[in-house]
């Protein structure tokens, strides 16, 4: 396995790796979460082809009073599980070099960004859009992977790829979980032992709910505030939204019809997670 940290590195060996070639993008920190993604991409690489992983913690995506300084970072930890994991190169580029000091180009997304993660992190989905183009760019690869987890950056970014014809299919994975339901995250890590054990009651709500709209005619907004409080009977848990929307775009749906998109972002004291249920 290679480990890449410079641009000009990383542009020059992709040209001369075996197709085809499966880009991972993370920012580290992983988890079997992740290596799922890895384990995907390898299968889809086959023997012949080669997969790419890249850990950057990306500054543009962050808010001023997020986490960034305190994000994670078990470099060597990393690098051992992907090397485990059958891993080519892991692309890891150094922030100075990822950004010149006076950048001033971004890739924006101007709908669903405005949405969900959107609304209480600003100018978050504009970060991701621009740091995956620039991995692409760096990376050229012909499939990328990314977590059903991230519904939203998932469908931000199948927008991006196919409303800039950029030449890089979007492959989707399904959230890999813990016993009790809780999707992994790398910042469970942050969660006290009080907290964790009640972060599971986000995705038994969105169970909950699916039962609810199999069984019965309910109204959105009555849905949504019924679980919130069904997330909220967690007394340590503080709803930042939960939603039901139009899985492709995002939106609203109302009326309730499948398939819709159930997602909340929960915090547990500082500690902001997301989750989400597909119901087809
Ligand atoms: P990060 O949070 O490190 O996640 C990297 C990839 O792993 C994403 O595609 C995410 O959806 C996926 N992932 C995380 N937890 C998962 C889980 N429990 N099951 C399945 N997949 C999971 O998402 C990012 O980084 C960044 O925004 C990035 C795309 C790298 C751009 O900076």
């Amino acid at each position: 396995m290679r480990i890449v940290e410079s641009l000009t590195g990383m542009r020059r060996l992709s040209r001369r790796l075996p197709r085809p070639l499966i880009l991972v993008p993370t920012m580290g920190a992983l988890h079997e979460g992740h290596l799922a993604l890895v384990d995907h991409a390898r299968c889809l690489a086959g023997r012949r082809g080669s997969t790419v992983v890249s850990i950057f913690v990306n500054p543009t995506q962050f808010g001023p009073r997020e986490d960034f300084h305190k994000y994670p970072r078990p470099f060597k930890r990393d690098c051992s599980l992907l090397r485990e994991r059958k891993c080519d190169v892991v692309f890891a580029p150094a922030p100075a070099e990822m950004y010149a000091p006076d950048a001033s180009v971004t890739v924006n997304e101007s709908t669903m960004a405005a949405a969900m993660c959107g609304t209480s992190r600003p100018g978050h989905f504009a970060g991701v859009c621009t740091v995956v183009t620039k991995l692409f760019n760096l990376v050229q690869p012909d499939s990328a992977v990314f977590g059903e987890k991230d519904f939203q950056q998932l469908a931000i970014l199948r927008r991006m790829v196919r409303d800039l014809n950029i030449p890089v299919r979007i492959i989707g994975h399904p959230t890999v979980r813990e016993s009790d339901g809780l999707a992994l995250s790398s910042r469970n890590v942050y969660l006290s032992a009080e907290e964790r054990k009640q972060a599971p009651l986000i995705q038994q709500a969105l169970r909950e709910a699916e039962l609810k709209i199999r069984t019965q005619a309910v109204r959105r907004q009555a849905l949504e505030n019924w679980m919130r409080r069904r997330i909220e009977r967690g007394s340590l848990a503080k709803v930042d939204y939960v939603v039901a929307v139009d899985p492709k775009t995002l939106q609203p749906k109302e009326p309730i019809r499948l398939p819709v998109l159930l997602a909340a972002a929960v915090f547990f004291g500082a500690t902001r997670l997301i989750d989400n249920l597909l119901v087809e």
